[in-house]
């Protein structure tokens, strides 16, 4: 079996005029929780589908589990996207022993040990049609886990989460990823990201901006800005636009408020702006990221505009 879950090339998707993706390239190992994120519209629906064989490519190949993506998914990739399709007249036992018969025929046991991994045992003899939307991305994974998937594909599983369900997705992913599964998921939130992915794909447009482990792609935006709090604005001015490599984006009392400066650079440039104003006895009340670097870098790399 091929070390790669996913091995996509050159793949493009058009809607009529719409180009959804345009020239996508990226491997996916098997084992990890790997991670979509991107602007509204970037295409990570679209790919999600093209993987589930929801639809078809207009150009490029697609591998998955080492075998290419026709008309037929390969045996061990499930999952979905957008809202899970559920029978709203049936419970949730009722629809998830519906679809274990139709794909395995999988006997009830196994139907409520997999509503109690989801949470959602005590629900189990209610119509899915009065489901919020949290129950039904619940009942949509369960569903998706019948198989024993070698490969989750599953179109942002953590929106309309509480909390804890939140916690309790991200755990049935982990452990997935643990027993050598391979998940792939899309996500707007980038620390829950951060928390749960090996690596992160970022597309932008229908293009891969930027993939690797998550910590990369900070240090892969380059300049920050920090909000500077000192016990002299003035004299932190001064040293600030002193130190090399670093620049004053807001002067003192404008416009974040009358005691902060903006600072922007990479972090060593911050550090020795620190060194600095320790050696001036200025003393340093506040600094931090104005934006956390994570959503900062997503907007350098997506060009959404932003911090830095
Ligand atoms: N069935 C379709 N028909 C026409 N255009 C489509 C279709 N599906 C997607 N698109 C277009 O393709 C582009 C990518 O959409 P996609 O849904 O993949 O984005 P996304 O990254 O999932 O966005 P979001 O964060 O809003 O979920 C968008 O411009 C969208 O309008
Ligand atoms: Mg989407």
């Amino acid at each position: 079996m091929s070390a790669l879950a996913v091995r996509v090339r050159d793949l493009t998707k058009r809607f009529g005029d719409v180009i959804a993706l345009g020239g996508v390239d990226l491997d996916i190992p098997t084992g990890q929780v790997h991670g979509l994120v991107g602007p509204n519209g970037a295409g990570k629906t679209t790919l999600l589908g093209l993987l589930l064989g929801l639809s078809r490519p207009t150009s490029g190949t697609l591998e998955v589990l080492g075998n290419g993506v026709g008309a037929t998914v390969p045996d061990g990739v499930a999952g979905f996207v957008d809202a899970p399709g559920l029978y709203p007249s049936l419970t949730a036992r009722q629809n998830l022993t519906a679809l274990a018969r139709l794909r395995s025929g999988r006997t009830a046991p196994d139907v409520d040990a997999l509503l109690d991994r989801v949470g959602l045992l005590d629900v189990a003899a209610d119509p899915t049609r009065g489901f919020s939307l949290g129950m039904r991305q619940r009942l949509g994974l369960a569903a998706a886990l019948l198989g024993d998937p070698r490969l989750l594909v599953v179109d942002e599983p953590a929106n309309g989460l509480d909390p804890a369900g939140k916690h309790q997705v991200h755990r049935i992913l982990t452990d997935l990823a643990a027993d050598g599964a391979t998940v792939i998921l899309s996500s707007h939130r980038m620390d829950d990201l951060a928390a749960l992915c090996d690596e992160v794909t970022l597309l932008a447009e229908g293009r891969v901006v930027f993939t690797g482990p998550i910590h990369k792609l900070v240090t892969e935006s380059g300049e920050l800005d920090y909000r500077l709090v000192t016990a002299d604005p003035v004299a932190a001015h001064r040293l600030a636009a002193g130190t090399p490599s670093l620049r004053v984006v807001a002067r003192h009392g404008h416009p974040v408020d009358d005691r902060a400066i903006v600072v922007r650079g990479p972090e060593p440039a911050v550090d020795d702006l620190v060194r600095r104003l320790v050696a001036d006895g200025v003393a340093i009340r506040e600094l931090g990221p104005v934006v956390p670097p994570l959503e900062a870098a997503f907007l350098a790399l997506t060009g959404s505009g932003g911090a830095a």
